[in-house]
């Protein structure tokens, strides 16, 4: 039986503290998560299921069906099993495959190595079969794949994304200090927007936040803006199910009538950034885009979520400076934003008390290595309203 049909173990991956949302995704997509990790969701399914959270899923990073697990406790042994797999069902011979891997085991101390002993073996049994081999190499945009060992435990699994699906493919100019798509998708699934009301994002930068927000209110989903992944390159897949899934999305799309997205910035090169990106999208005309300095963008009366992602700096003297700029991001709220949600993304704790508003919630994230918070500030309007400066 084909490997699009057989049922086994899918781990999708995740950047660090994203998993909750990738949870939440898979589960309205009908799967029930069977393990939920820091980096990751279990679940069960086939290759099919496999092609369908490749293009369905925001918050993920690699979707990986498994194989084969097994106990190895030297590189020899690794060797061994992996030689013996019928590679011939699944990768073809006039094809191409890079190996890709997690490990941390004794056995050996140089993951590079572990990839060349899997791309020897899978190698190998094609050479002593046919006399031939398929080619290998370090691209990631066709078949791929990754072997996960951990002590003695080994599980080799089929990468079906390649190239990750953190990147959404329509930033082509990142800009500075960009947000990873995935995560601005995590923050808006981790927020209270209800997909209708207005949405401001002030300091849009290159407007990662602007544009997802356009791409889930209107259900367009990763899916469509990506033609290439590592499971059309493996024997069995079957083109007519994957472009029945594409229509799928194609059909979902809808619009949202009187949807009000607003992302400004001070800085013209990042707006028309940000216009390029929307642009690559397919949402320029859902985002009303203007360059002025954050206190002038236009605040809709009908409230909904106004979301901030300022710098943070790493260097003496320009916190004094993003200090005065935190400290005037809560003025702005408080007065101009009055019944709206807000949200601060921010790996500097220090700098977010300047706010000066309690946070009613703080989500955490992770970016580059830096420990972040989605902070979240009701901003009561009429005798509800936060008057008070309070230290966070
Ligand atoms: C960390 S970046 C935002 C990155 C963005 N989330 C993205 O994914 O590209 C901060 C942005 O704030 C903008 N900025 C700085 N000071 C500003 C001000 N006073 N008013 C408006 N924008 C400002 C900068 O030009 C920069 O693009």
């Amino acid at each position: 039986m084909s490997l699009f049909n057989t049922q086994d173990r899918i781990i999708i991956t995740c950047s660090n503290r994203l998993s909750p949302y990738l949870k939440m995704e898979t589960e309205e997509m009908g799967y029930i998560p069977v393990r939920v990790f820091k980096t990751g969701v279990e679940l069960k399914g086939s290759l099919k299921d496999c092609i369908r959270l490749n293009l369905n899923l925001r918050c993920a990073s690699q979707v990986l069906f498994s194989l084969k697990e097994f106990h190895a406790d030297h590189a020899d042994e690794l060797y061994k099993v992996l030689v013996e797999y019928p590679w011939e069902d699944i990768l073809a011979l006039n094809g191409y495959f890079s190996v890709s891997s997690n490990v941390d085991t004794p056995a050996i101390n140089n993951e590079l190595f572990a990839n060349v002993k899997v791309k020897d073996a899978i190698v190998d049994r094609f050479r002593n079969r046919t006399g031939e081999r398929p080619n290998s190499g370090p691209e990631t945009d066709k078949a791929v794949i990754h072997l996960y060992w951990k002590g003695s435990l080994a599980v080799i699994f089929i990468d079906t994304s390649g190239d990750t699906l953190s990147k959404h493919g329509y930033r082509k100019i990142p800009g500075k200090a960009p947000m990873l798509e995935s995560l601005a998708a995590a923050v808006l699934l981790a927020n209270q927007w209800d997909r209708r009301s207005p949405f401001i994002n002030p300091m849009c930068g290159s407007g990662t936040l602007a544009i997802e927000a356009a791409l889930l209110a209107t259900n367009r989903k990763p899916g469509l803006l990506r033609m290439n992944y590592a499971f059309m390159h493996l024997i069995g897949y079957e083109e007519a199910f994957y472009l029945a899934e594409y229509k799928r999305l194609e059909q979902q799309v809808h619009e949202v009538p009187g949807l009000t997205l607003i992302a400004t910035d001070i800085n013209e090169d990042m707006v028309n950034i940000s216009k390029v990106n929307a642009g690559i999208a397919g949402v320029e005309e859902l985002i009303e885009f203007t360059t002025c300095d954050f206190e002038e963008t236009p605040v809709p009366e009908r409230a909904g979520v106004v979301i901030f992602n300022p710098e943070y700096g790493d260097r003496l003297g320009v916190e004094a400076e993003l200090e005065l700029t935190y400290k005037r991001i809560g003025d702005f709220m408080k007065k101009k934003c009055k019944g709206y949600t807000g949200y601060i993304f921010t790996g500097n704790l220090e700098l977010a008390k300047k706010i000066g508003l309690k946070p009613s919630r703080r989500i955490e994230f992770y970016t580059s290595k830096i420990d972040c918070r989605l902070l979240e500030y009701e901003l009561y309007s009429g005798t509800k309203r936060v008057e008070k400066r309070v230290d966070t």
